[in-house]
């Protein structure tokens, strides 16, 4: 297969290769990924993470695998291990549902070569209409605020709310960006810190506990977030965190918008209630893990629930900007998520 860069993967040598992103930024380590099971273990630690960049690498792997000469039943298993390796982000549900389609082929190593090459430059292009989009809305000397991590690490090209934000950034539009730590695992203080950094975007670090008094004090101009699906009812699953920051930007009067690739929609998905919330382990909030080493502060056997996603309702949503272009709540109540809008 073709070598293939994007900000987190690589196809080198015939291997798909991860950054790991549990790692960042304080190392960039390229960790190989041979076969499914380890892919699994890769998406379920997090040093892939998501919504659409989960999808894209299981199905680079699989298109690797089979051009390394695995038989199509080896290839339907390999597939069903990494569709349950997590349940919240449908992005992975429905690249893998074309890689199954591609699997079908009588020269499937070809079609799922050019199939999963195809979803990757899909995705590039996904980002750059939802950052055209959704730039759009970002008036002028803005202070915007985001969670967890939706930039380049997260996707194939700019991002989905991080792209947005970049853009109109470019455009000269963004004053300054609060950048929530996201707690438990700090995708906003480690990753998003760090690719805004990294482009030169003036960005303040805040613990997520500080939204509501940084709102009180009028310094948020807009709440900009990804999705990790999109419910027909325009509910949106996303980070933990997500939810009480809708909540907080009503009664604060700030603009709440989610900015998202038509593959995180999920029109059979009646509404928020419906989609799987992934739960995860209790060490990941009795201390901290990872390249700090591990602390743990809690008490041994302390009880803990850990949802890795919440749903925001659809009422509390000012905007859902995808690649197609911003849809509105009145929109969304005419039903143009149901299915038979799609
Ligand atoms: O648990 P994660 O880090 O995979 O959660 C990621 C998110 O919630 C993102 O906001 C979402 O996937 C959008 S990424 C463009």
């Amino acid at each position: 297969m073709q070598t293939l860069t994007t900000t987190s993967l690589q196809i080198r040598d015939n291997q798909l290769w991860i950054l790991d992103q549990q790692a960042l930024p304080q190392q960039k380590n390229w960790c190989p990924t041979p076969d499914a099971a380890t892919l699994v273990e890769h998406i379920k630690a997090l040093r892939v993470r998501g919504a659409p960049l989960i999808g894209l690498s299981a199905s680079l792997l699989l298109a690797l695998l089979a051009e390394q000469g695995m038989t199509q039943p080896e290839l339907a298993q390999a597939l069903e291990l990494l569709r349950a390796s997590r349940p919240t982000a449908v992005n992975l549900m429905n690249n893998l549902d074309r890689m199954k389609r591609a699997l079908a082929a009588p020269q499937y190593a070809s079609a799922m070569a050019e199939e999963a090459l195809r979803l990757v430059a899909e995705d590039r292009a996904l980002c750059d209409s939802i950052a055209r989009a959704g730039s759009a809305l970002i008036t002028p000397g803005s202070r915007l605020l985001t969670h967890c991590n939706t930039g380049g690490l997260a996707t194939a090209g700019v991002g989905t709310a991080l792209g947005v934000i970049a853009a109109g950034w470019q455009q000269g539009k963004v004053q300054n960006v609060w950048v929530d730590e996201t707690r438990p695992l700090l995708q906003g203080g480690r990753l998003t810190a760090w690719e805004l950094s990294e482009l030169g975007i003036p960005c303040r670090l805040i613990c997520d506990s500080m939204a509501a008094a940084l709102m009180a004090q009028k310094q948020v101009d807009a709440v900009w977030v990804g999705a990790d699906r999109i419910a027909a009812n325009g509910d949106v699953a996303n980070k933990i965190g997500t939810y009480s920051l809708a909540v907080l930007a009503r009664y604060h009067d700030v603009p709440f918008y989610v900015a998202a690739p038509h593959t995180t929609l999920d029109s059979d998905c009646p509404n928020g209630a419906a989609i799987p919330i992934e739960q995860r382990a209790a060490a990941e909030i009795t201390g901290v893990a990872g390249s700090f080493g591990a602390v743990q502060w809690a008490p041994q056997d302390i009880d803990v629930w850990n949802p890795a996603f919440d749903v925001t309702p659809a009422p509390l949503i000012s905007g859902w900007v995808l690649d197609s272009g911003v849809v509105t709540p009145e929109q969304v109540q005419a039903g143009i998520f149901q299915p038979a809008s799609r």
